[in-house]
């Protein structure tokens, strides 16, 4: 009796299917036990940690997850099929999707991601609106540096607008200042954190010149303007899936292709070696004629597969990457909403330090009203926000500097960040480029509004991790400081 036991459960060890599902069911027992940390704020859930005031630490953002995305990892890697394949292309399906665009590609990094779209518009694919080396991205000075970075990579030349200290968003007034006549050729700017920059101001002017929009919607996935989401207006647009986004695989980001299916071609192009093939990892002559194809001074019929139209890279990421975001896609909507609640709660809680600091406002509002509401401009035109963070901009006549407020929220171990590199311009590198290279990058205006957010802007979290007891102690402590300052 005892033997066939044994033997029945030695057989079951044999077969693959079950073992994998004791294997997982077991992964999320584990999940449960250990991750209980890394859930969302919004459930009400006993595995969560109890918040210690002052002592548990509050980062400004992190990996928001259960046990379906530990599983999905752990049976990706079961699998074994390591390279971008079968759960990658169901994750550009459902990204493409979420975002109305027509396709979404995968990329190891939303830096990559950027890389890739501005190498884009250098492909001869797009023959006479390709871009040739020294023409000109108008793009804002005060940012991420790796929106700015790929310009100068592509040999083409960064012009840089200033931003509106309360949105954070280019003023798009300068625009027309920054045009070059015949040298000007896209716009690249990112919707800071989480605000839509004004898309009409700035679809008009590319409109009107001809140029290329690029969104860079790393921090912004799920905002709206004029009901529409962020990343689906330019020609080209990007995300970032590090950890402090809106959703995450760990790294990763993707290339969305709005409308022109040119750019498919060529963005997957350059993030695979730089191939004219389009065959999926492992697939053979997806284009019929594998060795019919003359290109460039090749012999007729070389192998397409090792055929290369552009100077590429190798970007992609892993399959058990795209795993894990397909299921951190379907928390997507609550994250979302999340971030909104979040941000609306420690607006309200903060409101009475207003005599100190100053908040983002969405683009295009003139002013907050308490509760959840905003007026808006005469423009006909409003943004939604998914909020990447909470900006606490120290006003002129504050009685303390931003840097005293970040080190008393570090004492209280409350996560707190810059406006990433601030004013661009006053970074190492650029000081060094223009040393190099005076015309490696130009400069509209006194980038006034960069250097304000420079000197008193800083944000902390509205990511969904947050609880509510996070969220007040956040208030509670820079309430305080306001008021012990004051005195
Ligand atoms: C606006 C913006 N663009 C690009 C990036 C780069 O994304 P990644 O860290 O995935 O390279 C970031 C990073 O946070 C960002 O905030």
């Amino acid at each position: 009796m005892i033997q066939e036991v044994l033997d029945n459960l030695i057989k079951t060890d044999e077969n693959p299917a079950v073992l994998k599902h004791r294997i997982l069911e077991l992964t999320r027992r584990y999940s449960r036990l250990v991750h209980g940390g890394n859930r969302p704020g919004y459930e009400t859930n006993e595995s969560r940690k109890i918040f210690s005031p002052g002592e548990s630490g509050i980062p400004y953002a992190a990996r928001v997850f259960n046990e379906d995305e530990v599983e999905a990892a752990v049976s990706s890697t079961l699998d074994f099929w390591l390279t971008l394949g079968s759960e990658g292309e169901k994750f550009e399906k459902q990204l493409a999707e979420f975002l109305s665009v027509k396709r979404s590609l995968l990329v190891n990094s939303g830096s990559s991601a950027n890389l890739l779209a501005v190498s884009a518009l250098s492909s001869p694919k797009l023959r006479d609106r390709r871009l040739l080396p020294g023409d000109e991205i108008i793009t804002v000075a005060a940012g991420f540096p790796t929106t700015v970075a790929p310009i100068v990579q592509c040999g083409f030349v960064p012009v840089f607008i200033d931003i509106d200290p309360v949105t954070l968003n280019a003023r798009t007034d300068q625009l027309e200042e920054a045009y070059n006549p015949g040298k000007t050729k896209a716009v690249l700017m990112a919707h800071t954190l989480g605000n839509p920059f004004d898309l009409s101001a700035v679809q008009d002017f590319c409109r009107k010149h001809n140029l290329w929009l690029i969104e860079d919607n790393c921090d912004a996935l799920g905002s709206l303007y004029d009901g529409q989401l962020t990343g689906s207006f330019g020609d080209i647009s990007t995300q970032s899936f590090y950890p402090p986004h809106h959703l995450t695989l760990g790294e990763g980001g993707a290339v969305n292709v709005v409308d022109n299916m040119l750019f498919k071609v060529i963005v997957e192009s350059f993030r695979d070696w730089g191939r004219d093939c389009w065959c999926a990892s492992g697939v053979d002559n997806t284009c019929c004629k594998r060795f019919g194809w003359q290109m460039g001074d090749l012999p007729e019929g070389y192998d397409h597969k090792f055929i290369y139209s552009h100077l590429g890279y190798n970007l992609k990421p892993l399959d058990i990457q795209a795993a894990i975001g397909l299921q951190q896609l379907k928390k997507l909507p609550d994250f979302i909403q999340a971030r909104v609640d979040n941000w609306n709660y420690l607006r309200n809680g903060l409101n009475e330090c207003s005599d100190f600091i100053d908040f983002c406002l969405p683009t295009h509002a003139t002013s907050w009203n308490p509760g959840e509401s905003f007026s808006w401009d005469n423009s006909g035109h409003q943004s939604n926000p998914s909020w990447f963070g909470f900006m606490l901009l120290v006003k002129p006549n504050a009685p303390f500097s931003k840097i005293e407020l970040a080190r008393q929220l570090d004492s209280k171990k409350i996560g707190n960040r810059m406006l990433f590199g601030g004013n661009l311009v006053r970074q190492p590198v650029f000081v060094q480029l223009a040393k190099d290279n005076p015309d490696a990058f130009r400069v509209v205006g006194d980038l006034e509004g960069s250097d304000r957010v420079m000197k008193d802007a800083m944000f902390i979290g509205t990511y969904p991790g947050m609880t509510r007891e996070m969220l007040d102690y956040q208030i509670e402590t820079i309430q305080g400081f306001c008021q012990c300052q004051s005195h």
